[in-house]
């Protein structure tokens, strides 16, 4: 196989994706428009893996900059990040989600074609299951309602891939619904960055336990989990990362249309991961329980059965691993990539 190009690659999963994808001997562009990312990442992953990656800043509803990038560099298939993913904010800002997740997907889709390349790596969601039929979630479970727009994005984008594979079986899809990824490299050089004040949980509490923020506040100990608090699966962003290495083999081995769910098959409360972090780091994680928060489900964790089948992949990394590791990169870098 020729260029994997990754479209978000400075990102969180993206840069943890191209390190693995590096030392797993492929050849790789980046392409990213920083909306949400710095370019310091990819020189941490170069420390990382010991060679500079090439990296394009642009934005995938830029034809034109896509088209050049197609004709330069040979590119036989597009591990697909980009994308605005904070929930909240796609509330506010519907119009700005569509356009950027859907019109800058079928911008990109179309210039791969025009290119022949028809082998497509798409990061989906557990949203997609909405509030899930049953659990543990096979890939089986009926889609479900997205409670915002962000989670229709994806939804959306699972079905326009899906029809263009079964309308040209050139294209090779697979979409990965990845559970909640937390942690960060062992070098603890690359990780989670948000903007703001975090959405999700375990930036917040690491941001709790470096002293920017005061509390964790906990959305609501009344759903029917073994605590009361919200059940997840938390998945290392490295394995993560890894899963999509896999999901290239089952590509060159020409998959037709897939779809994986990537989690680890363990469901954790909001109390448990304050509990492990505690203990894992030996810092005090002050909480308060609040109210719910609006759209949040009691329960979701994975059957990662299908992808062990495969994909020849499970989960390594337990939940003590991610907080370290959460915190390693958090503690070494308390305002992100910035100095
Ligand atoms: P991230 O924000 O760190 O990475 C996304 C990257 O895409 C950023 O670097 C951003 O600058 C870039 N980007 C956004 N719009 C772009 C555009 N129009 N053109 C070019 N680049 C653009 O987020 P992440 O957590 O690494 O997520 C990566 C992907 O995985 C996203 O598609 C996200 O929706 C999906 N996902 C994330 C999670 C999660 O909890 N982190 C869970 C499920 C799915
Ligand atoms: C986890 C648990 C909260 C923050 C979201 C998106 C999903 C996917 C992953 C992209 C829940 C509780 C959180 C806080 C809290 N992203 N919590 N206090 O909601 O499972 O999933 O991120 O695709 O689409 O919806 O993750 O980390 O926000 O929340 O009590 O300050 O922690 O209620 O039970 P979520 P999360």
């Amino acid at each position: 196989m020729g260029k994997i190009l990754v479209t978000g690659g400075a990102g969180f999963i993206g840069s943890h994706t191209v390190v693995e994808l590096v030392q797993a001997g492929k050849d790789v562009v980046v392409l990213d428009n920083l909306s949400n990312s710095s370019e310091k990442s990819l020189d941490r992953v170069a420390t990382i893996v010991g060679k500079k990656i090439p990296f394009y800043k642009a934005d995938i509803l830029d034809r034109d900059a896509l088209e050049e990038i197609f004709s330069k560099e040979s590119i036989d298939a597009v591990i697909h990040f980009a994308g605005l993913k904070a929930v909240g904010e796609s509330t506010q800002k519907p119009w700005e989600y569509y356009e950027n997740n859907i019109a800058g997907t079928l911008t990109l889709v179309d210039v791969m074609r025009k290119h022949g390349c028809k082998n497509i790596i798409f990061s989906s969601s557990a949203t997609v299951y909405g509030n899930p039929a049953f659990i543990p979630i096979t890939e089986e479970c009926p889609k479900g309602q997205c409670t915002n727009p962000y989670g229709w994005t994806k939804s959306m984008l699972e079905q326009i891939l899906s029809d263009i594979q079964k309308a040209d079986n050139e294209w090779n899809v697979i979409l990965l619904r990845y559970f909640n990824p937390i942690g960060a490299h062992k070098s603890g050089t690359i990780g989670e960055n948000p903007n703001g004040i975090p959405n999700n949980l375990m930036p917040y509490i690491t941001q709790v336990a470096v002293g920017k923020r005061d509390h964790l506040s906990v959305f609501g100990n009344d759903y029917d989990t073994h605590d009361g608090t919200g059940v997840r699966d938390y998945i290392h962003v490295v394995d993560l990362a890894i899963g999509h290495v896999k999901a290239l083999q089952k590509i060159e081995e020409k998959a037709g249309l897939k779809i994986y769910n990537l989690g680890t098959g363990h469901g954790y409360s909001v109390l448990d991961i304050v509990k492990n972090f505690e203990e894992a780091n030996g810092v005090k994680i002050p909480y308060e329980i609040v109210g719910r928060r609006p759209g949040d489900i009691a329960t979701c964790y994975a059957d990662p059965g299908l992808a062990k089948k495969e994909l020849g992949w499970e989960a390594k990394y337990g939940i003590r691993e991610m907080c370290e590791d959460s915190w390693r990169w958090q503690k070494n870098n308390p305002n992100g990539f910035e100095d």
